[in-house]
């Protein structure tokens, strides 16, 4: 969704800003925009579409100047257009901003400054903040002073960024709510503001993340923290340890595959310093700061995500509830908000999420902490919201996921909760030490077992071909294996646009098998797992009905390949395990035939990377 970039230091603001917001594609937009203090005047350029129009825009009609600040607009209200990106400018021609978020009671606001004289130039709610700090500056109050008045006015979720010809030494920035993050980079003599961190990693990795209810005055070489009530705030400055370079496509085509590829990497770095072979095979998970003693008060666990982050809720359900023997529910976040769910100081509520700033989770979150649950995360994004105000963590050490269809922040999440499960069953002593060992001697085997899968990306790229034109395909899957068999539909529906749904193997009879003719592939997820003869008897089911079935098979299982049409071989994987390597073809399946097909891989039409709205 919307991108936020800003910068105030010696460079051409121009150049930064647009780098930066080429940094955020990945989060999906459809119009953009960029205003520079050029001559002591504003100047703007905005253009509907992809920022290419704008780069085009600005070479036929250049600006540049030493601050400024830009963004991608993810239409909410009015068409994605020129005159409705970002940024907005006062009547004046004195204020401007940018804007993540929706202003609730905009129409309110509108008709009261419509009152007041003021001609609206576009269909945006963003537009009104514009104009209301304007009115506080032209009573004489400052540019600081007339932000905190404005947005006092203002409901809903912001991420804004300002910026004023009358003051030119400052960019104002604040944040209420989640409507997605605001991160400041620390230069030498300069500042660099952001929505997400991959927009200014290639400049600073010094940065400082904004609350909710805070703003900040970035000056060139001096940072201002206070809370919207005006309290000065001591913040603290991170070191981000991503490689900036692991934001670049490098040898890819597209950021999907590049990401698929580094899987088995991830998921060592995910292992790394987790497992303690020295220590009776024992897991570390320093940051979720769990006690023996909390370990063993947990009464149940209630897993809340949403997309793929569900999907890895889902094996994290079957792998906790096995291993620890607690129960647990998994959660839709957008559900889980809304249900008046059931929680206590005894119950955890685990957030997964790849950004750690979807809208809908975090308010899951705050709903739980309202009612007493304590708080995990399992994210990506470092110093994301849902790290900071869980009251545990794990990272997921994927480093930058950008890929609208998430792919290695699939795989590394399960590989925590597996690790997670291991950690309480073993303080809960459901877990004897051999049992232990042989699940951490398991554990070590995956990163091998991923990368054996990503080398035989050749077989995918003969059977994508005949998959490209279908309209339909259906995904079955069991036990451990039923959410790969949504998360693989989900992947080829997102980038690919085939209808795909992913449904329990065992529930084909009640419905879905009435779909089931030659002209419905159906990929069938059947490993040498616990569930195996039973998904076995699924694919005679569908051959029985002239069903063309793609089987996901465990090395040499010749009765498969007997009476499948096509195997997609994964190397045999301990069970609890196997989603990691089941997934993996099918990612590299629907990339491949997304990629066929001619597709906007890495940024889908109507989707969005971090969905920080509702
Ligand atoms: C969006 C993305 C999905 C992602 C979901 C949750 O819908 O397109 O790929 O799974 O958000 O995102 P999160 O950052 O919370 O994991």
């Amino acid at each position: 969704m919307c991108g936020i970039v800003g910068y105030i230091g010696s460079l051409d603001a121009t150049q930064v800003i647009l780098n930066g917001l080429k940094r955020l594609e990945y989060r999906g937009y459809d119009s953009a925009g960029i205003a520079v203090l050029q001559n002591e005047e504003i100047e703007i350029r905005r253009e509907a579409g992809k920022l290419i129009n704008l780069q085009r825009l600005i070479e036929i009609n250049p600006l540049s100047g030493r601050i400024g600040i830009g963004h991608t607009r993810w239409a909410t209200h009015g068409e994605p257009s020129a005159r409705n990106a970002h940024p907005h400018l006062s009547a004046t021609g004195d204020v401007v901003v940018v804007h993540n978020g929706i202003v609730e009671n905009f129409l309110e606001l509108r008709e009261e400054l419509s009152a007041e004289g003021v001609v609206f130039r576009s269909d945006t709610d963003t537009e009104v903040i514009v104009h209301l700090v304007e009115r506080y500056l032209s009573s004489g109050t400052d540019l600081v002073e007339a932000t905190r008045k404005a947005l006092s006015l203002l409901k809903g979720a912001h991420g804004i960024v300002i910026l004023s010809s009358r003051e030119p030494d400052k960019i104002v920035t604040a944040r209420i709510g989640n409507a997605g993050g605001v991160v400041i980079g620390i230069g030498d003599e300069e500042m660099y503001l952001a929505s997400d961190l991959p927009a200014i990693l290639e400049y600073t990795q010094r940065v400082v993340f904004l609350e909710s209810r805070q703003m900040a005055v970035a000056y060139q070489d001096k940072l201002d923290i206070k809370t919207l009530d005006g309290k000065p705030v001591i913040f603290e400055e991170h070191q981000v340890t991503w490689d900036p370079i692991s934001a670049e496509k490098g040898e890819y085509r597209h950021f999907m595959e590049k990401e698929i590829h580094e899987q088995a990497r991830s998921l060592t770095d995910t292992i790394a310093g987790r497992v303690d072979i020295e220590d009776g095979h024992r897991v570390r998970l320093p940051e979720l700061n769990l006690t023996r003693e909390f370990a063993k008060r947990i009464d149940k666990i209630i897993i809340i995500a949403c997309g793929t982050a569900a999907h890895a809720g889902m094996v994290g359900k079957i792998l906790i509830e096995r291993i620890s023997r607690i129960p647990v529910e998994v959660d839709i976040a957008s559900e889980f908000r809304y249900r008046d769910p059931i929680v206590d100081q005894d119950s955890v509520v685990l957030a997964i999420s790849q950004s750690g700033e979807t809208a809908d989770t975090l308010a899951a979150m705050e709903e739980a902490r309202r009612k007493g649950a304590t708080l995990w995360s399992i994210v990506n994004v470092i110093g994301s919201q849902a790290m900071r105000s869980a009251d545990g963590y794990i990272s997921m050490q994927c480093g930058p996921e950008i890929g609208v269809a998430s792919t290695k922040a699939y795989t590394a999440p399960l590989v925590d909760l597996y690790m997670l499960a291991i950690l309480i069953g073993d303080l809960r002593g459901t877990l004897n030490d051999r049992a232990r060992e042989q699940l951490i001697a398991d554990l070590r085997l995956i990163p091998d077992l991923a990368g054996r899968c990503i080398e035989r990306e050749d077989g995918i790229k003969k059977i994508a071909p005949k998959l490209m034109n279908t309209n339909h395909c259906l995904f079955l899957g069991r036990g451990i294996n039923m959410p790969t068999a949504y998360e693989g539909a989900l992947k080829l529906k997102e980038i690919s646009y085939i209808h795909a749904e992913g449904y329990p193997a065992g529930e084909m009879k009640h419905g879905p098998i009435a779909l089931i003719d030659e002209a419905m592939p159906i990929v069938v997820i059947a490993p040498k797992d616990p569930w195996y003869e039973k998904m076995f008897s699924q694919i005679e089911q569908a051959k029985a009905r002239d069903g063309s079935v793609i089987a996901v098979a465990s090395d040499g299982d010749e009765l498969i390949s007997n009476v499948a049409d096509h195997v997609i071989w994964v190397p045999e994987t301990p069970w609890m395990l196997s989603p990691v390597t089941t997934i993996i073809p099918l990612q590299m399946l629907a990339y491949n035939i997304a990629a066929l097909r001619g597709l906007d891989v890495d940024q889908p039409r109507n989707l969005a990377k971090s969905v920080t709205v509702e």
